[in-house]
């Protein structure tokens, strides 16, 4: 019979599974093999391993792949993502190169609330053909699975339109989309003078989202002046006891405890952590949440780096993720997050790919399907126009993407 598809002459192949833990980091421990083939039937991995393909793989109708010597890798997955909003906003962009803070700008209905006005404006068609083509972008940079918050909306029926788009992408477009609530993103204008009515409204809002299937997991953001750590827990707690599961955008600006929250109430992800405490560090650790970094809103925001090393050093599981949006990140390029991270936050080349990959899963639920080169996983590779994996963290703002394949087929090629 033989496999439908065999790569092979990998020069590495990150199969990102994790190694026993030897005495260094446990972000460091994951497989990458030389000469390897990966074998692929159904669009899913058959088998894989090192040096000659075995003959009994190869049949008269399998299709071989000659990788010629460069890096395969498990499809990226850009796990903390707001793909779906209406407009743009560079109008704030030299308010915020004069030094005008991020927080300054919401507070006088710009940031967040001008996108809210401009994702209410859309109709869920011009949501969907933006989102849609933001998608092409992110997969030419090798990204097949994406987060994707709503949190544009602030109403039920805006919230609704943004998630019900992210259920049509997962219909019209090959990238996994993985869907969250984030009701709780900014106080509508509706509300300015009775914020804690808005949070009633949210949490009211749990129930209809849940039995309409439109999202696997809630995110709040838990910041001064936005949500407090009351105000979280209770949305959290809620949405906990319907069944979703948990992310919290976490001590961004202010170290406020939310990722002493997060461990608390057994979150999946902790998200941004730039202004983590010590304890909030020991709280991820013991409570086995990831810690999920996005160092391009750093960059962009010219703020500080969260601080990778002394995470990984204390134990803290990393993902890394571009946090695509109109205003903090408006980039889609998972590969410059990854560069910036190895060049900015110190993480080494094999860090960085776990947090792409077999963390980055994790942090989405999906460890069970995706983000390993493992025996039963989906067939989401990406070929990079590099011959080992340090090559594609040095030579930094371009993509070195070749192909991409999800389920086996050729969704990309440069
Ligand atoms: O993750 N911090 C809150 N939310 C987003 C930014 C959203 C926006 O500015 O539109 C973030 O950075
Ligand atoms: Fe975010």
């Amino acid at each position: 019979m033989g496999a439908d598809l065999i790569f092979y002459n990998i020069g590495q192949l990150v199969t990102s599974r994790e190694l026993e833990k030897n005495s260094g980091s446990s972000m460091e421990n994951i497989e990458i093999l030389e000469n390897g083939y990966v074998a692929v039937e159904n669009g899913h991995i058959l088998t894989f391993g090192t040096g000659k393909v075995p003959n009994n793989l190869v049949g008269l109708n399998t299709k071989l792949i000659d990788v010629e010597g460069k890096v395969l890798s498990p499809g990226l997955i850009d796990s903390h993502t707001h793909l779906v909003h209406g407009g743009s906003r560079e109008n704030e962009f030299s308010m915020k190169i004069s030094g005008v803070p991020y927080l300054e700008i919401l507070k006088n209905g710009g940031g967040i609330l001008s996108s809210v006005s401009a994702t209410r404006e859309a109709t869920a068609e011009e949501l969907l053909s933006k989102a849609k083509n933001t998608l092409a972008k992110m997969l030419s940079f090798g990204v097949t699975a994406v987060e994707s918050k709503s949190g544009y909306g602030l109403d039920l029926e805006n919230e609704i339109k943004q998630l019900e788009v992210n259920k049509t992408l997962n219909l019209i477009q090959p990238v996994h989309i993985i869907s969250t609530f984030m009701g709780a993103h900014a106080t509508p204008k509706e509300f300015k003078d009775s914020p804690e009515r808005f949070l009633d409204s949210v949490i009211n809002m749990l129930p209809i989202i849940k039995e309409k299937e439109l999202a696997e997991f809630c995110d709040v953001f838990c910041e001064k002046n936005i949500f407090s750590i009351p105000e979280s827990k209770e949305l959290l707690s809620k949405a906990k006891e319907l069944g979703f599961k948990i992310k919290i955008h976490a001590d961004e600006i202010e170290s406020l405890g939310g990722a002493e929250l997060a461990g608390e109430l057994g979150a999946v992800s902790a998200d941004h952590i730039m202004a983590i405490s010590e304890a909030g560090i020991q709280s991820l650790k013991e409570n086995q949440v990831i810690g999920n970094l996005l160092p391009g809103t750093s960059f962009n925001l010219c703020k500080a780096y969260a601080p990778a090393r002394k995470l990984i050093e204390s134990g803290v599981e990393i993902a890394l993720s571009t946090d695509y949006n109109p205003g903090s990140c408006p980039c889609e390029n998972l590969q410059l997050i990854m560069q910036i991270a190895a060049s900015q936050m110190k993480m080494t080349p094999k860090e960085v790919f776990k947090a792409v990959t077999i963390n980055a899963a994790k942090s989405i639920g999906k460890e069970d399907t995706i983000g390993s080169i493992d025996v039963g996983k989906k067939a989401d590779f990406v070929i990079f126009d590099a011959h080992n994996i340090d090559y594609i963290l040095y030579h930094f703002g371009t993509s070195h993407t070749q192909s991409v394949y999800i389920g086996g087929s050729l969704v990309y090629k440069k």
